[in-house]
């Protein structure tokens, strides 16, 4: 049986420890859906369709990927398309709690399974909130982000 998993988040923007976390969970099931949140009350740097379309540009090699948009309940959106298993990046244990609630209550709510994967080292301290800031104030991202997520922050941030 195909085993689709659910890799949600903000991606506000995809950095390469997103990237990271996507082509290793790519590896392991059937098919990887990247859903990335519509969030009305949270308005981020880069418009959604701006998201899902960086997304999309990132992770083109990856066959058995797809980036949807999802809104309202996580497990909602995994009832909808059958999926059963959701996969979380852990880059620190302060990740962790606010992670295991976030767990448990898709559980309850949905019957979802959430399993993570440890963030590689190398890409442990990275977050988009820390590559905007850097971005904001001149400094180089090259390491954090893909070209085109780079490209993208400078027409922005320094339009
Ligand atoms: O990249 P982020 O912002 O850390 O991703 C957080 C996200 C989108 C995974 C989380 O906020 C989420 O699942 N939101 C959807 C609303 C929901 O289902 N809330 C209940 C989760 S317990």
């Amino acid at each position: 049986m195909a085993v689709t998993a659910v890799c949600p988040g903000s991606f506000d923007p995809v950095t390469y420890g997103h990237l990271d976390v996507i082509r290793r969970a790519a590896t392991r099931f059937d098919r990887l859906i990247v859903a990335c949140l519509r969030n009305e009350t949270k308005p981020g740097l880069f418009q959604l369709d701006e998201r899902v379309e960086l997304v999309r540009e990132v992770t083109a090699d990856l066959n058995n990927v797809d980036v949807e948009v999802f809104d309202g309940l996580l497990v909602d959106f995994c009832r909808d398309r059958a999926v059963g298993v959701i996969v979380k990046g852990l880059r620190a244990v302060s990740d962790f709690e606010y992670e295991l609630q976030m767990a448990q209550m898709n559980s309850r709510l949905g019957n979802v399974e959430t399993l993570f994967m440890t963030t590689s080292p190398v890409y442990s301290f990275l977050s988009s909130s820390l590559v905007k800031e850097v971005a904001r104030y001149g400094g180089d991202v090259s390491d954090f982000v893909p070209p085109a997520v780079a490209d993208h922050l400078s027409r922005r941030l320094h339009p």
